[in-house]
């Protein structure tokens, strides 16, 4: 089983890097209290995501939109107290940076009050301005393109992104242009395995994906996916560890094992 030492050097952005230089498969999932965050440090999770999926998995809404900043904070800072080596990245909820100024304020509370090490933020391409301004102060920015959650209205549904040629060219424009305003991650959400594995080749960032196949540089989900108890129907790429397995421990195990030699995602969890 692979195993994470908690007592190994706290992962950095450049331990991030220097896995995507080497190929090494990043470990990622979402946490949203102390407890979960310790389970995931032993089982050698890298990337630790308080996403604003609390909305729907903890606080049991059917989007993100309603989660505020102080609901973050207080889960970011739950998790911060639990987590001694995975790297610690927060969600900006919706609303919450719709001027730079205003995603500094915010920001900086999430890594002030959260403990937070990175601020990820949905939005694409618009997004550049913003990015560039976060990133100069010293936050470092995962721009999250793809399907975003908190364009659930707009889009009309939870649905895979960049399938037409025209939408993949967008997406690829958008994804080197956050780049070069200084994102330090991306993050593709549903998206076709091919276009995602483009994107990571283009980009010198690591990439993070959740259904966008084998060939990006980690792999995130949201906890409760994997453990079987989200409420609702658990997402095609998506994959339940607990089923056959006798602890949370041990399913957390199994998935950072197949993550790190690529047997996560197959050929069933991709678009
Ligand atoms: O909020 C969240 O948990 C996320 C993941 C789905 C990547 O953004």
């Amino acid at each position: 089983m692979y195993s994470g030492d908690r007592s190994a050097r706290p992962i950095s952005l450049d331990t991030l890097r220097r896995m995507k230089a080497e190929g090494e498969k990043i470990v990622s999932l979402t946490a949203y209290d102390a407890s979960f965050a310790a389970q995931m440090d032993a089982a050698g999770v890298e990337w630790v995501l308080v996403g604003d999926s609390l909305g729907m998995v903890i606080e049991g809404y059917d989007s993100t939109l309603p989660v505020t900043l102080d609901t973050m904070i207080h889960h970011t800072r739950a998790v911060a107290r639990g987590l001694q080596r995975g790297f610690l990245v927060a969600d900006l909820p919706f609303g919450t940076c719709n001027t730079p100024e205003q995603a500094m304020q915010s920001a900086a509370r999430l890594m002030q009050e959260g403990g937070a090490r990175m601020i990820k933020l949905e939005g694409g391409a618009l997004q550049q301005e913003l990015v560039a301004y976060l990133t100069a102060r010293g936050v470092p920015v995962c721009a999250h393109i793809g399907l975003q959650p908190q364009f659930v209205h707009k889009l009309g549904g939870y649905k895979v992104q960049g399938r037409s040629t025209e939408a993949a060219s967008a997406m690829r424009r958008e994804a080197e242009a956050l780049v070069a305003a200084g994102a330090d991650m991306l993050l593709l959400e549903c998206v076709p395995a091919t276009l995602a594995a483009e994107i990571t080749a283009a980009v010198p960032v690591p990439v993070i994906g959740i259904g966008a196949g084998a060939d990006v540089d980690g792999q995130v989900l949201v906890v409760y996916d994997i453990l079987g108890i989200s409420l609702g129907k658990r997402p095609r790429f998506s994959k339940d560890f607990l089923a056959g397995r006798g602890s949370i421990a041990e399913a957390l195990q199994a998935y950072a094992q197949a993550v790190k030699q690529g047997a996560f995602p197959a050929a069933e969890h991709t678009f």
